[in-house]
């Protein structure tokens, strides 16, 4: 692309946005400029070195910059490596990198690219990408929990019966399914993903609202969870079904992936997170994709009353108290417990208190405006650490190294029956 093709692209999106003010379209005009790497060899990195410093030789005060990698995974090492042999890591201001997932494909490969990224960048100039971090329910998190000390004497294995942590998806592996075959649920979402979610719900109270204390309190989690065992895991993958009102074609069918394939599209593990709060409280983490509706949730299972004193009434079952609380759609919480339902003698109904974020906040913005923002304002606390990251590798290593066929369900069901044995 010319500059020119360039801003003419962003301006349709600021038109699509609905943010085409005069202010922004000569913003648009003044400070874009595109430049095109080629295949990446050390003269074109030369190239852009020349031209970021014919720009940054126009501006007033010292240059900042911002590298936004979102590349191939093979490709994040040479360029990291290429962007520091220019010279680029070290700007006139500051410098920082941005990585987007995925963050290696192991534990081994994860600490190559860190040991590859800090040779030319500080830990404190990494920005490594997880964007459910940025969602705005996913930062709540810790303001429900620390803000409101109701649920926070609740938070533990005292009155806590089990945790689910949920990413359902509707769509398939679609037009990712060349990366997605290589990758599959495990590596695709519960590696980052549902980790971020678990580390969330149950680490300790950070010192500060910091990103050292916070990811300090996370990475305290990953290395308290009991080693991971195949007999705590069903994976499956998708075969042709019907998802909501669309007839869709098995995983193995999907263009780019090969008819054996045994990469799985679902994963069901039963954690424990092996510390004071939480022994012996099971952490059911789940994601699939083709599943019947897209939803991400953390219900939080408590235990019910020891003994039951409307037991004598036949049809008096008495109901665990569960949270639920929505990441996406239809954010918020809802808060389920029992009531009489009115009439003679003693029946009871399951109700909820709920909150809506749209009832109260209207639309919420998207996860990367949080982060790219932060990015530029020098905040990481929603940036995944180097030693978190290996963490994780580290937690899922022994999955990773077997590999059983997955079970197949049908598109549009909650994946293989198997999963019942896990809760
Ligand atoms: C990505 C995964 O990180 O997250 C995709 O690579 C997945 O496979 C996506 O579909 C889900 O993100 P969201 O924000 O739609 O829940």
């Amino acid at each position: 692309m010319t500059d020119e093709e360039y801003r003419a692209g962003v301006r349709e999106a600021l038109v699509d946005a609905g943010v085409d003010t005069p202010a922004m379209l000569s913003w648009c005009d003044a400070a874009l400029q595109y430049h095109t790497l080629g295949e990446g060899a050390q003269e074109d990195y030369d190239a852009l070195t020349d031209r970021i410093h014919s720009l940054e030789e126009q501006l007033e005060g010292p240059g900042n910059r911002i590298f936004y990698l979102a590349l191939p995974p093979a490709a994040f090492g040479p360029s990291v490596e290429a962007l520091g042999e220019a010279g680029l890591n070290r700007a006139p201001g500051w410098t920082r990198l941005v990585v987007e997932k995925p963050f290696g494909t192991d534990l081994g490969s994860a600490r190559e690219l860190n040991t590859r990224l800090h040779t030319h960048f500080r830990e404190e100039q990494v920005y490594r990408i997880d964007h459910y971090l940025g969602k705005e329910t996913v930062q709540n998190l810790l303001v429900f929990r620390f803000a409101n000390p109701i649920f926070e004497s609740l938070w533990n294995r005292n009155h806590v019966e089990s945790v689910q942590i949920t990413v359902a998806e509707t769509v398939g592996a679609g037009e990712r399914a060349g990366y997605y075959d290589r990758s599959g649920a495990l590596r695709d979402m519960v590696q980052n993903h549902l980790t971020q979610l678990l580390t969330l719900t149950a680490m300790e109270v950070p010192a500060t609202f910091g990103a050292d204390a916070i990811r300090a309190e996370k990475v305290k989690v990953l290395h308290s969870v009991s080693p991971v065992v195949e007999r705590d895991v069903v994976r499956g993958q998708y075969t042709a079904g019907e998802v909501g009102d669309e007839r869709v074609p098995g995983y193995r069918e999907e263009a780019a992936v090969p008819g054996d394939s045994d990469t799985e599209t679902f994963v069901a593990i039963r954690l424990e997170v092996a510390n004071w709060r939480w022994q012996g409280v099971p952490f059911l983490l789940r994601t699939g994709k083709r599943l019947p509706q897209r939803t991400t949730e953390i219900r939080v299972v408590f235990r019910r009353a020891p003994v039951s004193i409307f037991q004598r009434y036949p049809s008096c079952q008495v109901h665990s108290n569960v949270l639920t609380l929505r990441l996406q759609p239809n954010e918020g919480f809802e808060l389920a417990f029992e009531v009489k339902t009115p009439g003679e003698g003693i029946e009871l109904a399951t109700q909820h208190f709920r909150f809506a974020y749209a009832d109260v906040f209207g639309d919420l913005r998207d996860a990367y405006e949080t982060l790219l923002l932060d990015v530029m304002t020098g905040d990481q606390t929603l940036f995944v650490h180097a030693d978190e990251v290996e963490a994780a590798w580290r937690l899922y290593a022994p999955l990773l190294d077997s590999s059983p066929s997955p079970l197949p369900y049908r598109s549009g069901t909650w994946g293989p029956d198997a999963v019942e044995k896990l809760s």
